[in-house]
């Protein structure tokens, strides 16, 4: 299994160093090419590797952490999302609810990779804290996850663990997945709650 990461700012080096803590390999990209993204991704650590766009998105597994309104932009680099899990981690804050007709904005992004298996997670905490050791007083840093695919929980709840965190399900996007997002300018009740799993 791969992984990548699109967008390397503060979501994406916060999501880097969870690899980085458990010497997983990931691929991080953004609109920069690999030699800008170097130096940082360096300083995280050996099994962070900057790539081309083109190059993270080989990945199977990729996180996506760029500003809501790029998701569409990096979802139209590839014709065909078949075989491809993709992790949102963007919040849609102080987007407008009428640019999204109507929908949730995982929904929205959802519909942008069409074919991707979509997972909905990583996105409700600061990025301070994302980066921060997730093991914390005997427990784990829970990170919320929903998709409308069943089939997508075994593989996104095994590698949130993998990388030390306490995944919680909420379900289908529409339904737990609904705590977890900004609507306007509004933000859904689990956001930023800072939880932590008793081991
Ligand atoms: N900051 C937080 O505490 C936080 C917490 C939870 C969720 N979020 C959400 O996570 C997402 C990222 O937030 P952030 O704070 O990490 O933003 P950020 O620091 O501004 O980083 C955004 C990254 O996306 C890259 N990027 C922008 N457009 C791109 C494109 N079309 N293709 C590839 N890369 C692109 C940028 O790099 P280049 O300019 O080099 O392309 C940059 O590395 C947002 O949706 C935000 O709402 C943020």
């Amino acid at each position: 299994m791969s992984y990548s990461i699109i967008g390397f700012g503060e979501v994406g080096q916060a999501l880097a160093r969870a690899f980085a803590r458990m010497g997983m390999e990931v691929a991080v990209a953004s609109r920069r090419p690999p030699t800008a993204l170097a130096p940082q991704a360096r300083a995280i650590g050996p099994t962070i590797i900057p790539g081309t766009l083109q190059e993270a998105l080989q990945a199977d597994v990729i996180f996506l952490a760029v500003p809501f309104r790029e998701h569409a932009t990096v979802a139209s680099v590839l014709a065909n999302w078949q075989g491809k899990t993709i992790i949102d981690a963007t919040n849609a804050y102080g987007v407008p609810v009428e640019e999204l007709g109507g929908l949730q904005s995982s929904a929205v992004v959802a519909k942008a990779f069409a074919g991707a298996k979509f997972v909905k997670g990583f996105n409700h905490l600061p990025a301070g804290l994302l980066a921060a050791d997730p093991n914390v007083e005997g427990g784990r840093r829970v990170v919320f996850l929903a998709s409308d695919d069943d089939s997508v929980v075994p593989l996104a709840a095994t590698l949130a663990e993998r990388l030390g965190f306490a995944p919680v399900w909420l379900g289908k996007l529409a339904e737990g997945g609904a705590l977890v997002e900004a609507r306007g300018r509004t933000w859904a009740p689990l956001i930023f709650q800072d939880l932590v799993k008793a081991n």
